[in-house]
């Protein structure tokens, strides 16, 4: 969307992936703190978001009221207490009758709810699907895209209809993201099914409008430290929202660290918006490569039981011919210069992800040559 905004993917914290329903005024604000007080809003993360169930009732002129109990000092007043931090605060609403969690919705309010946003100074919207009145997604997204705009305050607009009816191919022009599969969940299966599903669509991912495969999950659940680094590392490789679903006000010390590490981050928040795609797939891993604006990345991904070396051929796999020098993003070491192709020891689950810089293109194009399906046996 053409709004100024999300001209690299957006990044923040957002209170469902932890919380679910259990929010309130305390955790908000506390965790607006956290986020300047632990070094995460220096990182980059600005968005302070607040998901479902902070909505109340409509007041006698149709207008959305807040939850009196959770947040009986208004959203307003919470807005205001991030700005003061310098954080971005971002809010929910559905474009149904009533949200996933049964509160109300902004199906047929769109022009009063984003009224009310804008008073309130909100800086981010994510706009789910449940309850709606089963006309077409595009048609309800575009109305609360008007509304917003109307409204003259720049919102970051996050389209969540679960991708659904390929938003990938309308949500450009109506929003600033568009998640691209059903919900996350804190588990390796989750995780592995959602990288699956955005192997044809890396593509539509561009400054201005990005694939939301979800928030992160990293700190949740039982995932190994092999496991939490892959999944941050591809969601910053595919440029999508880093949106952390931790407690963060008490980040686990492997998943702080993951977050915070800034060499992942810049590869997210790269100028040039283009995100990594699948260059080869194997029975056990996965190579995904992809330009930056100074250079070049891939992400060895070993989806595989057992450790495996993993081989990257700079000419098929990332385009360039020359010598090329490659640095470890996790190690935060550089490997030395290297004329053909640089390898991997790669542990279960888990990713090496690399910078190159140095060589030229072969052709052209941006695109990697080819993407081949092998089924060998590794
Ligand atoms: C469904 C969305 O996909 C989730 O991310 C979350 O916003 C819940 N709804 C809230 O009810």
């Amino acid at each position: 969307l053409d709004n100024g905004l999300g001209r690299t993917p957006p990044m923040g914290w957002n209170t469902w992936n932890h919380f679910q329903c259990q929010v309130n005024e305390q955790l908000l604000k506390d965790s607006a703190d956290a986020m300047i007080e632990l070094g995460f809003y220096e990182a980059g993360y600005k968005y302070l978001n607040l998901d479902d169930c902070w909505e109340g009732h409509r007041d006698e002129n149709g207008y959305i009221t807040t939850d009196p109990i959770t947040f009986p000092g208004g959203i307003k007043a919470l807005a205001d207490y991030a700005h003061e931090k310098g954080l971005l605060f971002g809010i929910y609403s559905d474009a149904g009758r009533l949200t996933c969690a049964r509160r109300l919705g902004s199906l047929g309010y769109e022009d009063k709810d984003a009224q009310r946003y804008a008073e309130w100074g909100i800086d981010f919207l994510k706009y789910d699907n449940c309850h709606n009145d089963g006309s077409p997604e595009i048609q309800r997204y575009v109305k609360m895209r008007d509304a917003l705009n109307k409204t003259g305050r720049p919102i970051f607009y996050s389209i969540c209809e679960w991708g659904k009816s390929k938003p990938f191919l309308w949500g450009r022009a109506v929003g600033n993201s568009w998640r691209t599969t059903l919900d996350i969940r804190a588990t390796w299966a989750s995780i592995i099914s959602i990288i699956q599903k955005q192997q044809m669509i890396t593509k539509y991912a561009g400054p201005g409008g990005w694939n939301d495969p979800d928030m992160l999950q990293i700190g949740n659940g039982q995932l190994t430290l092999e496991e939490q680094r892959s999944h941050f590392s591809l969601w910053a490789a595919l440029k999508a929202p880093l949106l952390l679903g931790f407690d963060i006000r008490n980040p686990p010390v492997d998943a702080k660290a993951i977050a915070l590490n800034e060499e992942i981050i810049a590869i997210n928040q790269d100028p040039l918006g283009l995100s990594v795609s699948i260059v080869q797939r194997t029975r056990f891993y996965d190579i995904w490569t992809g330009p930056l604006s100074d250079g070049y990345v891939a992400v060895l991904f070993n989806r595989g039981e057992i450790p495996v070396v993993i081989t990257l051929y700079f000419a098929s796999h990332c385009n360039l011919e020359g010598e090329i020098a490659v640095r470890d993003l996790w190690e935060h070491a550089d490997k030395g210069n290297f004329a053909t192709s640089y390898f991997s020891r790669v542990p279960k689950h888990g990713v090496t992800v690399v910078k190159l810089t140095g060589g030229s293109r072969i052709n052209k194009h941006n695109e990697p040559l080819f993407l081949q399906q092998i089924w060998d046996e590794d």
